[in-house]
């Protein structure tokens, strides 16, 4: 029995996307949560600041002493994630790899659409990913930034989701995939919008579900399993708790009772 925990970070809120599948997956586990709320959103910002704010998110999670860390941010997973693998000796695992095996699983027609947040999609770390299991996949990008602040908001059902999915997802629905690997943290708060617009055919990826999966695989692999007793969730924050406390609960489908702040 391993008694560390697991470090997991993201921008913000949509990681809880990731812990909340984590919870389901490695229930023993004690996790810790920060969210780098102060400097949200990632998506919008350069390779280099991302790695950046990812290389000092690791730092403080392994100076708590875990024994794993999950990079739960599509946006820090497509820049840092070699960087983050070479500088610390905790095994790093990341949302897009597991989401394009998962992908490649799932596809019949071999035509496969990625979406995520300019970063992720600019950073080709899933069409590299995705050619490396299978080099004659057709595949099909887009970036859909404002489907994060719609996410936030909570208007995930409403006439201006529907329409925002409808523009954004236009030309993959004209591609003909029958799998959409959901490349951002928020868009699994989407998925209903999303499905209804793509139709039955096209089968949703959800990075979330194939990271807490993986996750689980590689703390056994590496025997650094907690394999009973309860569980725990604790959360950190780089800017005051409050929002995060309030509409995190949406992401992680439980409510969060509170979050340290740390300072940066
Ligand atoms: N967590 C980010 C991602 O999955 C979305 C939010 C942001 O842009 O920071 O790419």
């Amino acid at each position: 029995m391993d008694e560390r925990g697991i470090g997991i970070f993201d921008s913000g809120v949509g990681g809880l996307t990731v812990l909340h599948r984590l919870l389901e997956a490695v229930p023993h586990e004690h996790l810790l949560y920060l969210g780098d709320t102060a400097r949200h959103p990632y998506g919008t910002k350069s390779a280099a600041v991302v790695s950046r704010y990812a290389v000092e998110n690791t730092a403080f999670l392994t100076e708590k002493g875990v024994k794993m860390v999950v990079v739960a941010c599509n946006s820090a997973s497509a820049v840092a994630l070699e960087a983050l693998r070479e500088r610390f000796e905790v095994p790093v695992i990341g949302v897009i790899e597991p989401g394009a095996r998962a992908a490649v699983a799932a596809t019949h027609c071999r035509k496969v659409g990625v979406i995520g947040t300019e970063a992720t999609i600019a950073s080709g770390s899933y069409t590299r990913a995705l050619h490396a299991l299978d080099a004659t996949l057709e595949i099909y990008t887009r970036a859909c930034p404002l489907l994060v602040p719609l996410a936030e908001e909570g208007w995930v059902d409403n006439e201006v989701a529907r329409q925002a999915v409808a523009l954004y997802l236009a030309s993959l629905r004209q591609s003909r995939i029958d799998a959409l690997v959901l490349g951002c943290t928020h868009y699994p708060l989407l998925a209903k919008a999303i499905a209804a617009y793509m139709g039955p055919e096209v089968q949703l990826i959800d990075s979330a579900a194939e990271t807490a999966r993986e996750v689980a695989a590689t703390l056994v692999k590496h025997g650094l399993a907690r394999a009973d007793g309860a569980g725990s969730a604790s959360f950190f924050v780089t800017d005051v708790p409050d929002r995060f406390v309030k509409i995190g609960g949406r992401f992680l489908g439980t409510t969060v009772d509170s979050a340290v702040r740390i300072e940066r």
